[in-house]
Parts: C-alpha cells; structure tokens; sequence
C-alpha cells in the first residue's frame, strides 16, 4: 500500500481502506488555507472533492502544508478496525501543529465522524468539528461555529443529498481519470458492514447530472471515469417524480440506461463502474457492456466467501450457484471480460470446510485481482449483535495467506493469457520506476509498462504485451 499516494490511486489501493490521499493544492475563491486527508474508498475521495468545493465557496483554497493551514479536516473509513486506528494515530500526530498554531480548527469527516459522533469531541480532544457524509453543506457554518468558541457536530443523515449541484474541485487538476458518485447510501444489511450506518440509506443521482459532470470532465481533458455507488445495480431514478420511485409504472433510468447515457457522452471517454452486486447485476447491464467499446470489460463483483452458509450468515442475499451463474452470465455475454473480487475470510463460524469452499470458488472462477480481507467485527452490525468472532486470529491469517497465495497464481495466470496480444492503452503518465517508462490501463484495468516514445498523459497508445509479472504487464509502443 502506497502513503502520499495521488488522487488517481489504482482501485486496488483504495479498496483497502485505510490508504492516504492527499489533494493538491488548488485555487479557491479566498486566503484561508484548508489541509484535506482522506482515507477509505474511492467515495471518500470523491466526496473529498465535493468539500473542497463547498469550501472553495467559502474563502478556502488547499495546501498540502499542514503547518500552514488554518483548516484541517480528515475524512475517515471505519470499515476495518484497522482503518480506524489508523486516523486515531494521525489526530494524536496532529497535537504538534495545534501546540504551535493554536487558531488551527481541526475537524473528522466521513464514516468515522457519522459512528462515533460526538464522542470524538470528548475521547479526542482535538477535534473542533464533527460532520457526518450528508453534511457537508453545513461546513461553513460549522467552522463560523467553532469561530465562536463552541465545538461543532452535524452527523444527520439524509434520504435526498447527492450533492448533485456541487460541481466537485478535481484534487488532481490536470488527470486522466476522476469519480463521478452516482448513488449514496447502501439499503442491504450485510451483516459484517458498518456502511449502512455510516451512509444511510440509499438514494441515486439526478442522471442529467452526472451526464452533465462527465461531459464537462471530458472537455477539461479527462479520458475516463469510474461511476461509484456501494451496489451500482440498483440505480433507478424516477423521471417524472425526479427521484424515489413510488409508482413502479412510472419512467425511469436504471444502471444499464445511465451506462449508455454515459457511454454516450464521448466514444473517447472510457467509463468504469464500482461496485455491482451479485444479487442485482442484470444481463441488461451485461449486454450494455458489451455493446460499447468504451464500457469497459471489467467487472468487480464481491463475492465474501465461497460457502453458502457464510453467505447466508453474511446476509448477502445469494447463494453459491447463484454467484457462479452470475460469472457464466459474464463470460458469455462479454467473452474476454476481466472479473476482480472482494474475500472475507474467516467470518463467525467459519469452518475449516467452508474456507476450503473459497478456495474452489476461486479455482473455478480464476479472478483476475481479489481484494482479500481478514474478518474485523464492527460495533452495531448484524454479526456483532447476532454471532461470535470466533476464529482465532491466527486461523485468519493462515487462511488469507492461502487465499493471496491462490489469487497470486491467478492473477499471473491472466497476465500470462494476454502476452503477444495487441492492447489499446490509455497513458496515465510515466510509471512509478521510471520517467523514461509510461504506463497505462488496458480495458481489464491492468497496469501496462512501456517504453514512453513520444506519446502524451491522456493519449490511447496501442501497445504489444512482450512480459508479464502477477502484477503488471510490459510491453512495446506499437502506435
Ligand atoms: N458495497 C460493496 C462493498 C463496500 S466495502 C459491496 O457490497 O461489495 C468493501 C469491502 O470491504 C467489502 O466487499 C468486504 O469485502 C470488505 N469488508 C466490509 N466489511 C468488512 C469487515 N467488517 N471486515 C472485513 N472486511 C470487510
Ligand atoms: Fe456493505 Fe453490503 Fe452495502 Fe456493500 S452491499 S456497502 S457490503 S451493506
Ligand atoms: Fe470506508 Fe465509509 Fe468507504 S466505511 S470503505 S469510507 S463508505
């Protein structure tokens, strides 16, 4: 895992969630200086964006220098225990800068700030300001609160904000590729999840909105975007009541409709999508993929575990048949599509036999990537209430050792597949070794390294893969 990593982070880094994410420093509309870190998933750092606009509004431009910001807010993650210690750290790290400069008002976003609420006032005595995922709109305020002398807590939730007015302050002026949220909120009840408690219930977009966001990133030169929502699948926005559908007879958009609308915008756009849902994902949304050129052919579908019981007890509300049927779909309608991952191991209750279930799902499917993680118990979730966490945290170790080291072969199994083909690429710009290489994704969102020639950050390139390692291909500019 990469720390001061930029926005453009592969999703394989965010996913973890806990990883780093600093902005770059942009212009705002005033003198104050605001010092943003995120951590978490991809839409965290799109929500990131949205607060710097907000601020922007505000007086507020970004640094990246902490000791000079009169602002500092973290937006947190607290979908692993481990995410959670990772920002306790950071605020105790901030004690030096407040010693120094007094006048600095610190304040906790996100999903942290939405769970623990005030009680990070009282058990961090640091923190000024507490806003939950639905309140950025009342920063400015806040911060006029704790002006005041008073510490300041807004964690409501909504059902309407989407923040779709806000016209988000890119943190990596200048990139390739950006989020674009196109839902908040999750309504299933994994039974592992603390989302649905830090986001609230799920609600989608206006999709002139985000077909308007992505025209405009097009024109300021971006070349791909990734539509986040925590299960994609159930987008659907009602066109005559603009939004909740109340009367199933009435129009709507639904995912595959907002894919095409997107799709639409331009044919050098590429669009990506994360995260679909096993029990949602329709052959509609498949065929779409299929139908465009610049849909890409990847697909993230978590799957937690690979035993039917697990996932029953995990509330995920499918089973193991269903899963696989999903992935035939998947092959079938889109031959060559690449399919990444989400594992669990060892839930409450995991039995040696249901672990081993995992590893033949991963056998029969072959994953081209997994994001593979140890079970961590979150305070008010379904399992925390209703199971023990009962295997030993060795169990879990030794069980996701087997399991990265069966996606390892997998992923270099896929790699291997694709060496002697010819690939569009679309340059990201030069690669973390070297500035005399470049480097790019392919459609399946692999990392592509090649020797730079003369082509430009945002160019499609076609390159011929010659090597391959588990976690990357190489190759040679053909075009
Ligand atoms: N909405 C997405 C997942 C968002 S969280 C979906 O349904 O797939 C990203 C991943 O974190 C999950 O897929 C899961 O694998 C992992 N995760 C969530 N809660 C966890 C927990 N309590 N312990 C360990 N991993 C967890
Ligand atoms: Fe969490 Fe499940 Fe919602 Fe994903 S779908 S965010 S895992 S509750
Ligand atoms: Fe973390 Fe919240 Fe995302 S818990 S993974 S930042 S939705």
């Amino acid at each position: 895992m990469s720390e001061n990593a930029t926005h453009n982070i592969p999703l394989e880094e965010t996913r973890q969630g806990e990883v780093l994410n600093l902005l770059e420093a942009t212009n705002g509309n005033g003198n104050k200086l605001l010092y943003l870190e995120s951590y978490g998933c991809q839409m965290n750092f799109s929500d990131s964006e949205v607060v710097a606009s907000i601020l922007s509004e505000h007086g507020f431009k970004t640094t990246r220098e902490i000791d000079k910001a009169d602002l500092v807010l973290v937006n947190t993650c607290s979908i692993r225990d481990n995410a959670e210690q990772r920002v306790r750290n950071r605020l105790t790290e901030f004690k030096q800068y407040k010693r120094k400069n007094p006048s600095m008002v610190v304040g906790i976003l996100g999903c942290m700030a939405e769970r623990l609420k005030k009680n990070l006032l009282e058990e961090e005595k640091l923190v000024d300001l507490v806003a939950g995922p639905d309140a950025y709109r009342d920063l400015p305020h806040l911060i006029d609160e704790v002006g005041t002398g008073q510490k300041a807590v807004n964690v409501l939730l909504s059902r309407e904000e989407t923040y779709a007015d806000v016209s988000p302050i890119r943190l990596d002026q200048g990139g390739i590729s950006a989020f674009v949220t196109i839902m908040r909120g999750c309504d299933n009840m994994c039974s592992f999840c603390v989302v649905p408690f830090t986001r609230g219930r799920e609600r989608s977009r206006d999709p002139k909105s985000i077909v308007q966001e992505c025209k405009t990133l097009f024109e300021q030169g971006y070349r791909e975007v990734t539509l986040l929502g925590q299960n994609v699948d159930s987008y659907r926005w009602n066109l005559s009541s603009k939004g909740e559908i109340k009367n199933e007879n009435e129009p709507t958009v639904n995912f595959a409709e907002l894919m095409a609308m997107v799709a639409n915008v331009s044919p050098m756009l590429r669009v990506r999508f994360s995260t679909s849902h096993p029990k949602d994902m329709t052959d509609e949304v498949l065929h779409t993929i299929a139908a465009y050129d610049n849909l890409c052919k990847y697909i993230h579908l978590p799957v937690q575990s690979g035993n039917s019981e697990v996932l029953t007890r995990m509330n995920r509300g499918y089973d193991r048949a269903t899963y696989l049927d999903r992935i035939k779909a998947i092959r079938n309608i889109i031959p060559g599509c690449a399919i990444s991952t989400d594992i669990i191991t060892g839930f409450c209750g995991e039995t040696a036999d249901e672990h081993e279930d995992t590893l033949s799902l991963m056998r029969e499917v072959q994953f081209d990537y997994a994001y593979m993680f140890k079970y961590s118990e979150r305070p008010k979730t379904l399992a925390e209430r209703k199971f023990e966490d009962d295997v030993p945290n060795e169990v879990k170790t030794e069980r996701i050792q087997e399991i990265i080291t069966l996606q390892t072969q997998h992923s270099l199994y896929w790699n291997q597949q694709q060496i002697g083909q010819v690939q569009e690429i679309l340059v990201e710009g030069p690669s973390k070794k070297s500035e005399a290489q470049f480097c790019g994704r392919n459609t399946r969102n692999a990392m592509v390294v090649f020797d730079r020639g003369s082509v430009q950050k945002g160019d499609y390139v076609k390159v011929q893969i010659t090597d391959c390692n588990s976690a990357t291909l190489f190759g040679t500019l053909i075009s």
